[in-house]
């Protein structure tokens, strides 16, 4: 507990998600209610969310204001038998980074613990995953795969200026909110760097969206992630994956040789976009580059397949239908 930065009595430090408790003593001992701690018990759980292999998301609802949240439950001692604590801290830690300021990503509200569980909570996002969209619809809209690809990229611009590098975007983590618009989740495998030039070392991902360098050199930046953005943008207008084969192994080789096709009908400017993410050399990929350099993200934001995207109001403007 103590390397999660919990103290003895079950509840988070201060940190930088709450104001600093009052020092304790015996005089000061029944002010608790001053600087209140947030527990379990201020939450009403329902309905599951979602589940992931140390953790279960849960629908919560905060009893004093009536706001509702999305709680992710850590499992201590599964986390603790796979030595995962270290990955639980760093998923905390990103989040504190991230903070509150951007909309496109799931804000961290609290933590606290309990004897058995860690808790997160979290915005809730309450339609649920882009992934399963994709698989109710088959696929999605030009418009809309347009309209979710730049808030995707919006986020990330923010989340990398922070130093964050996400290293598992796919599907599953970007959340619809009430206005079906993009919250990205699950830093569960979150890197944090201090510059574009460092580069994180070990494996992390979900098959189909893992960059050839990883796969390679065992190497990680920023430009993994547009790897994955590449692949992204791919499955929401195709509908299947850019790179699957019949085993893992065999997705593997597909992504070393670049052995991807687009189908018919395939948007010519989404193609165009997608063929300048989906390049091995990861300093050439479209918005690898340096803020400031010629290669940013911007130049990335330019590509003509957002001429029609207003940047300024991206979350404030409707979101287009999703189809
Ligand atoms: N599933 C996983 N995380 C979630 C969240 N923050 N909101 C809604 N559903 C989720």
């Amino acid at each position: 507990a103590r390397e999660l930065g919990i103290d003895s009595e079950g509840h988070d430090r201060p940190g930088e998600l709450r104001p600093p408790a009052p020092p304790r003593g015996p005089s000061r001992s029944r002010q608790s209610s001053v600087n209140a701690r947030v527990g379990a018990d201020d939450f009403e759980f329902g309905r599951v969310l979602g589940e992931g292999s140390y953790s279960t998301v849960m629908l919560a609802r905060h009893r004093a204001t009536g706001r509702e949240y999305a709680i992710k439950v850590l499992d201590k001692g599964h986390l603790k038998r796979n030595n995962k604590l270290a990955t639980a801290l760093a998923e905390k830690n990103t989040l504190v980074r991230l903070g509150a300021e951007h909309p496109g990503i799931v804000h961290l509200h609290w933590t606290f613990q309990d004897e058995w569980s860690l808790f997160f909570v979290l915005d809730l996002a309450r339609n649920g995953e882009l992934q399963s969209r994709i698989s109710r619809l088959g696929s999605l809209s030009t418009e809309c795969s347009r309209y979710y690809t730049a808030q995707l990229i919006d986020a990330l611009d923010y989340m990398h200026s922070k130093g964050v590098i996400h290293r598992d975007l796919k599907p599953e983590n970007l959340l619809l909110d009430d206005d079906y618009r993009l919250k990205l989740t699950d830093f569960g495998t979150g890197k944090i760097v201090n510059s574009g030039a460092e580069r994180a070392k070990t494996w992390v991902g979900t098959a189909q969206y893992i960059s050839p360098e990883l796969l390679e050199v065992n190497e990680t930046s920023k430009s993994s992630d547009l790897w994955a953005l590449g692949c992204i943008v791919f499955q929401m207008i195709a509908g299947r994956f850019a790179f699957q084969g019949l085993s893992e192994y065999l997705t593997w080789q597909k992504i070393k040789q670049l052995e991807y096709t687009f189908p018919d009908g395939f948007d010519e400017q989404a193609k165009d976009l997608v063929s300048k993410l989906l390049v091995r050399d990861p300093g050439q990929r479209l918005g690898a580059g340096a803020p400031g350099s010629e290669n940013d993200m911007k130049a990335l934001r330019s590509h003509p397949f957002f001429s029609s995207i207003n940047w300024k109001e991206l979350w404030t403007a409707a979101a287009p239908p999703l189809e």
